[in-house]
Protein backbone atom coordinates (compact mmCIF):
# COMPACT_ATOMS: atom_id res chain seq x y z
CA UNK A 1 0.00 0.00 0.00
CA UNK A 2 1.44 3.08 -0.51
CA UNK A 3 1.26 6.46 1.49
CA UNK A 4 -0.54 9.03 -0.37
CA UNK A 5 0.08 11.83 2.60
CA UNK A 6 -1.96 14.50 3.98
CA UNK A 7 -0.71 17.01 0.95
CA UNK A 8 -3.22 14.53 -1.56
CA UNK A 9 -5.68 16.35 0.51
CA UNK A 10 -5.08 20.17 -0.33
CA UNK A 11 -8.14 20.35 -2.93
CA UNK A 12 -10.09 17.44 -2.45
CA UNK A 13 -11.60 15.49 0.32
CA UNK A 14 -12.54 12.08 0.05
CA UNK A 15 -14.97 10.03 0.56
CA UNK A 16 -13.66 6.12 1.29
CA UNK A 17 -16.89 3.93 0.94
CA UNK A 18 -17.18 -0.40 0.87
CA UNK A 19 -20.34 -2.74 1.57
CA UNK A 20 -19.88 -4.05 5.46
CA UNK A 21 -19.25 -7.78 4.24
CA UNK A 22 -16.21 -6.99 2.70
CA UNK A 23 -14.40 -5.25 6.06
CA UNK A 24 -15.50 -7.64 8.76
CA UNK A 25 -15.49 -10.86 7.15
CA UNK A 26 -11.17 -10.72 6.55
CA UNK A 27 -9.28 -12.15 9.98
CA UNK A 28 -7.11 -8.73 9.75
CA UNK A 29 -9.76 -6.72 11.01
CA UNK A 30 -10.35 -7.62 14.57
CA UNK A 31 -6.53 -8.33 14.71
CA UNK A 32 -6.19 -3.91 13.56
CA UNK A 33 -8.68 -3.19 16.87
CA UNK A 34 -6.73 -1.24 19.85
CA UNK A 35 -7.74 -2.40 23.56
CA UNK A 36 -10.42 -0.05 23.75
CA UNK A 37 -12.34 -1.20 20.65
CA UNK A 38 -11.90 -4.92 21.30
CA UNK A 39 -13.53 -4.39 24.48
CA UNK A 40 -16.35 -2.58 22.71
CA UNK A 41 -16.39 -5.23 20.06
CA UNK A 42 -17.04 -7.85 22.44
CA UNK A 43 -19.84 -5.74 24.31
CA UNK A 44 -22.08 -5.76 20.98
CA UNK A 45 -24.60 -8.47 22.09
CA UNK A 46 -25.70 -9.42 18.29
CA UNK A 47 -23.10 -10.45 15.89
CA UNK A 48 -24.13 -7.91 13.35
CA UNK A 49 -23.21 -5.06 15.30
CA UNK A 50 -19.95 -6.95 15.68
CA UNK A 51 -19.16 -7.02 12.43
CA UNK A 52 -20.26 -3.62 11.74
CA UNK A 53 -18.10 -2.41 14.39
CA UNK A 54 -14.72 -4.20 13.25
CA UNK A 55 -15.36 -3.66 9.91
CA UNK A 56 -15.65 0.37 10.79
CA UNK A 57 -12.57 0.58 13.06
CA UNK A 58 -10.50 -1.32 10.19
CA UNK A 59 -11.30 0.69 7.76
CA UNK A 60 -10.85 3.83 9.81
CA UNK A 61 -7.04 2.16 10.69
CA UNK A 62 -6.49 1.32 7.40
CA UNK A 63 -7.01 4.61 5.64
CA UNK A 64 -6.15 6.94 7.71
CA UNK A 65 -2.40 4.78 7.04
CA UNK A 66 -2.64 5.77 3.17
CA UNK A 67 -1.97 9.62 4.13
CA UNK A 68 0.34 9.25 6.81
CA UNK A 69 3.33 6.91 7.74
CA UNK A 70 1.48 5.43 10.70
CA UNK A 71 1.09 1.42 10.69
CA UNK A 72 -2.61 1.30 10.61
CA UNK A 73 -2.77 -0.78 14.43
CA UNK A 74 -0.79 2.35 15.55
CA UNK A 75 -3.48 4.72 15.05
CA UNK A 76 -4.36 6.55 18.95
CA UNK A 77 -7.27 8.38 18.80
CA UNK A 78 -8.91 11.18 21.57
CA UNK A 79 -12.43 12.10 22.09
CA UNK A 80 -13.63 15.64 22.71
CA UNK A 81 -16.65 15.85 25.41
CA UNK A 82 -19.60 14.95 23.10
CA UNK A 83 -17.52 11.31 22.15
CA UNK A 84 -15.81 12.48 18.67
CA UNK A 85 -13.07 10.55 17.77
CA UNK A 86 -9.77 12.61 16.62
CA UNK A 87 -6.12 11.33 16.22
CA UNK A 88 -4.16 11.41 19.10
CA UNK A 89 -2.38 14.85 18.72
CA UNK A 90 1.48 13.02 20.14
CA UNK A 91 1.27 11.19 16.69
CA UNK A 92 1.79 14.62 15.23
CA UNK A 93 -0.80 14.32 12.45
CA UNK A 94 -2.38 17.79 13.03
CA UNK A 95 -3.82 17.93 9.47
CA UNK A 96 -5.57 15.17 9.26
CA UNK A 97 -9.33 14.89 10.15
CA UNK A 98 -11.69 12.16 9.70
CA UNK A 99 -15.14 11.39 10.69
CA UNK A 100 -17.09 7.91 10.39
CA UNK A 101 -20.47 6.42 9.41
CA UNK A 102 -21.84 2.98 9.74
CA UNK A 103 -25.19 1.52 9.21
CA UNK A 104 -26.42 -1.91 7.58
CA UNK A 105 -24.40 -3.08 5.04
CA UNK A 106 -22.51 0.33 4.62
CA UNK A 107 -19.47 1.76 5.61
CA UNK A 108 -17.49 5.30 4.68
CA UNK A 109 -15.56 7.56 5.86
CA UNK A 110 -14.91 11.04 5.01
CA UNK A 111 -10.85 12.19 5.04
CA UNK A 112 -9.66 15.85 4.60
CA UNK A 113 -6.48 18.74 5.75
CA UNK A 114 -6.65 21.15 8.41
CA UNK A 115 -10.83 21.58 8.13
CA UNK A 116 -13.26 19.97 9.92
CA UNK A 117 -15.45 17.50 7.99
CA UNK A 118 -18.93 14.63 9.10
CA UNK A 119 -20.97 12.07 7.31
CA UNK A 120 -23.11 10.47 7.68
CA UNK A 121 -24.98 7.48 5.85
CA UNK A 122 -28.34 5.65 6.19
CA UNK A 123 -29.71 2.53 4.43
CA UNK A 124 -32.70 4.29 2.82
CA UNK A 125 -35.23 1.36 2.51
CA UNK A 126 -35.39 1.28 6.39
CA UNK A 127 -37.43 3.65 7.84
CA UNK A 128 -40.74 4.48 5.64
CA UNK A 129 -42.03 6.32 8.76
CA UNK A 130 -40.49 9.46 7.20
CA UNK A 131 -43.23 12.75 7.75
CA UNK A 132 -44.12 11.36 11.68
CA UNK A 133 -40.17 11.61 12.53
CA UNK A 134 -39.26 14.92 11.09
CA UNK A 135 -42.55 16.44 12.57
CA UNK A 136 -41.03 15.77 15.61
CA UNK A 137 -37.19 16.37 15.20
CA UNK A 138 -36.66 18.44 11.62
CA UNK A 139 -36.95 22.19 11.72
CA UNK A 140 -40.43 23.64 10.68
CA UNK A 141 -39.14 24.98 7.50
CA UNK A 142 -38.02 21.79 6.40
CA UNK A 143 -41.17 19.53 7.35
CA UNK A 144 -43.22 22.24 5.54
CA UNK A 145 -40.67 21.35 2.32
CA UNK A 146 -41.16 17.61 2.97
CA UNK A 147 -44.83 18.42 3.42
CA UNK A 148 -45.81 19.62 0.16
CA UNK A 149 -44.20 16.57 -2.04
CA UNK A 150 -45.97 14.03 -2.95
CA UNK A 151 -45.59 10.80 -1.04
CA UNK A 152 -43.63 9.19 -3.71
CA UNK A 153 -41.06 11.82 -3.06
CA UNK A 154 -41.17 12.36 0.44
CA UNK A 155 -38.81 8.90 1.72
CA UNK A 156 -35.81 10.16 -0.39
CA UNK A 157 -36.35 13.61 0.94
CA UNK A 158 -36.26 12.34 4.53
CA UNK A 159 -33.11 10.94 4.35
CA UNK A 160 -31.44 13.53 2.19
CA UNK A 161 -32.42 15.89 5.05
CA UNK A 162 -31.54 13.18 7.95
CA UNK A 163 -28.09 12.58 6.35
CA UNK A 164 -27.71 16.33 6.16
CA UNK A 165 -28.31 17.15 9.61
CA UNK A 166 -26.38 14.00 11.39
CA UNK A 167 -23.39 15.60 9.23
CA UNK A 168 -23.68 18.88 10.25
CA UNK A 169 -23.99 17.74 14.29
CA UNK A 170 -21.22 15.47 13.55
CA UNK A 171 -18.67 17.91 11.29
CA UNK A 172 -19.63 20.12 14.54
CA UNK A 173 -18.15 17.09 16.75
CA UNK A 174 -21.32 17.56 19.02
CA UNK A 175 -23.88 15.11 18.06
CA UNK A 176 -27.57 15.52 19.52
CA UNK A 177 -26.52 18.30 22.20
CA UNK A 178 -26.88 20.65 19.12
CA UNK A 179 -30.71 20.95 18.59
CA UNK A 180 -32.10 19.11 15.77
CA UNK A 181 -34.42 21.62 14.82
CA UNK A 182 -32.18 24.63 15.45
CA UNK A 183 -30.81 24.41 11.45
CA UNK A 184 -32.63 23.91 8.51
CA UNK A 185 -31.25 22.66 5.03
CA UNK A 186 -32.63 23.84 1.40
CA UNK A 187 -31.68 21.63 -1.31
CA UNK A 188 -32.38 23.50 -4.97
CA UNK A 189 -32.49 21.20 -7.87
CA UNK A 190 -32.72 18.40 -6.10
CA UNK A 191 -31.00 15.28 -8.25
CA UNK A 192 -33.11 12.14 -8.60
CA UNK A 193 -30.92 9.67 -6.17
CA UNK A 194 -33.16 6.83 -7.11
CA UNK A 195 -31.43 3.11 -6.89
CA UNK A 196 -28.92 2.21 -9.21
CA UNK A 197 -25.74 0.55 -9.53
CA UNK A 198 -23.10 3.37 -10.20
CA UNK A 199 -22.07 5.12 -6.83
CA UNK A 200 -21.54 8.96 -7.15
CA UNK A 201 -21.97 12.45 -6.04
CA UNK A 202 -25.40 14.21 -6.07
CA UNK A 203 -25.05 17.47 -7.75
CA UNK A 204 -27.87 19.25 -6.20
CA UNK A 205 -27.03 22.51 -4.39
CA UNK A 206 -27.98 22.44 -0.26
CA UNK A 207 -27.55 25.59 1.75
CA UNK A 208 -27.88 25.82 5.40
CA UNK A 209 -29.71 27.86 7.56
CA UNK A 210 -28.68 28.67 11.37
CA UNK A 211 -30.89 30.04 14.34
CA UNK A 212 -29.08 31.11 16.89
CA UNK A 213 -29.48 28.46 19.18
CA UNK A 214 -26.60 26.23 17.64
CA UNK A 215 -24.56 29.70 17.40
CA UNK A 216 -23.02 28.94 13.49
CA UNK A 217 -23.51 30.47 9.45
CA UNK A 218 -24.01 28.19 7.81
CA UNK A 219 -22.49 29.45 4.70
CA UNK A 220 -19.53 28.31 6.62
CA UNK A 221 -20.07 24.94 5.49
CA UNK A 222 -20.23 23.34 1.96
CA UNK A 223 -22.24 19.94 1.69
CA UNK A 224 -22.49 17.31 -0.43
CA UNK A 225 -25.01 14.42 -1.17
CA UNK A 226 -23.95 11.04 -1.84
CA UNK A 227 -25.53 7.50 -3.44
CA UNK A 228 -23.19 4.98 -2.45
CA UNK A 229 -25.63 1.88 -2.99
CA UNK A 230 -29.00 1.18 -4.55
CA UNK A 231 -29.88 1.33 -0.40
CA UNK A 232 -27.43 3.94 0.94
CA UNK A 233 -27.60 7.39 0.39
CA UNK A 234 -24.94 9.70 2.92
CA UNK A 235 -24.01 13.23 2.87
CA UNK A 236 -21.06 14.81 3.72
CA UNK A 237 -20.37 18.70 5.13
CA UNK A 238 -17.09 20.02 4.79
CA UNK A 239 -15.25 23.04 6.39
CA UNK A 240 -15.01 26.50 4.14
CA UNK A 241 -11.83 28.37 4.47
CA UNK A 242 -11.81 32.27 5.45
CA UNK A 243 -12.21 32.91 1.55
CA UNK A 244 -15.58 30.51 1.34
CA UNK A 245 -14.11 27.83 -0.78
CA UNK A 246 -14.56 23.81 -0.02
CA UNK A 247 -12.91 21.63 -1.58
CA UNK A 248 -14.34 19.09 -3.79
CA UNK A 249 -15.61 15.45 -2.71
CA UNK A 250 -14.37 12.43 -4.00
CA UNK A 251 -15.78 9.32 -4.15
CA UNK A 252 -13.89 6.06 -3.46
CA UNK A 253 -14.34 2.22 -2.93
CA UNK A 254 -12.24 1.41 -0.25
CA UNK A 255 -10.39 -1.89 -0.51
CA UNK A 256 -8.28 -4.31 1.89
C1 LIG B 1 -23.29 9.64 17.85
C2 LIG B 1 -23.77 10.49 16.71
C3 LIG B 1 -22.74 11.55 16.50
C4 LIG B 1 -23.87 9.68 15.39
O1 LIG B 1 -24.57 8.54 15.56
P1 LIG B 1 -25.07 7.58 14.39
O2 LIG B 1 -25.71 8.36 13.29
O3 LIG B 1 -25.87 6.57 15.07
O4 LIG B 1 -23.77 6.87 13.86
P2 LIG B 1 -22.76 7.04 12.64
O5 LIG B 1 -22.50 5.68 12.17
O6 LIG B 1 -23.15 8.05 11.63
O7 LIG B 1 -21.47 7.62 13.37
C5 LIG B 1 -20.82 6.91 14.38
C6 LIG B 1 -19.39 7.38 14.45
O8 LIG B 1 -19.32 8.81 14.57
C7 LIG B 1 -18.20 9.15 15.38
N1 LIG B 1 -18.70 9.99 16.47
C8 LIG B 1 -19.08 9.65 17.73
N2 LIG B 1 -19.48 10.76 18.41
C9 LIG B 1 -19.34 11.79 17.55
C10 LIG B 1 -19.56 13.20 17.67
N3 LIG B 1 -19.99 13.77 18.79
N4 LIG B 1 -19.32 13.99 16.59
C11 LIG B 1 -18.85 13.45 15.44
N5 LIG B 1 -18.61 12.13 15.27
C12 LIG B 1 -18.85 11.32 16.32
C13 LIG B 1 -17.56 7.84 15.85
O9 LIG B 1 -16.49 7.53 14.98
C14 LIG B 1 -18.70 6.84 15.67
O10 LIG B 1 -18.25 5.54 15.39
P3 LIG B 1 -18.31 4.37 16.51
O11 LIG B 1 -19.60 4.51 17.23
O12 LIG B 1 -18.20 3.11 15.72
O13 LIG B 1 -17.14 4.63 17.40
C15 LIG B 1 -25.06 11.22 17.07
O14 LIG B 1 -25.31 12.15 16.07
C16 LIG B 1 -26.27 10.40 17.35
O15 LIG B 1 -26.43 9.80 18.39
N6 LIG B 1 -27.21 10.35 16.45
C17 LIG B 1 -28.47 9.60 16.66
C18 LIG B 1 -29.24 9.46 15.41
C19 LIG B 1 -30.38 10.45 15.31
O16 LIG B 1 -31.31 10.47 16.09
N7 LIG B 1 -30.32 11.30 14.29
C20 LIG B 1 -31.29 12.29 13.98
C21 LIG B 1 -30.99 12.72 12.58
S1 LIG B 1 -31.90 14.04 12.00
Amino acid sequence: MSVLSVHSLIDRAVLHFAPTGEWADDPRALALLDDEERARHERFMFEHSKREFRAAHALVRTTLSRYAAVPPAAWRFVKNEFGRPSIDPALGCDALRFNLSHTDGMLCLIVASGREVGADVEDALRDRRTVDVADRFFAEREVRALRALAEAQQNQRFFAYWTLKESYIKARGMGLALPLDGFAFSIEDEEDARPEETPRALRDRVTLECAPSVNDRGDRWSFTRARLSPRHVAAVAIERDARGWAPSIELQRAAW
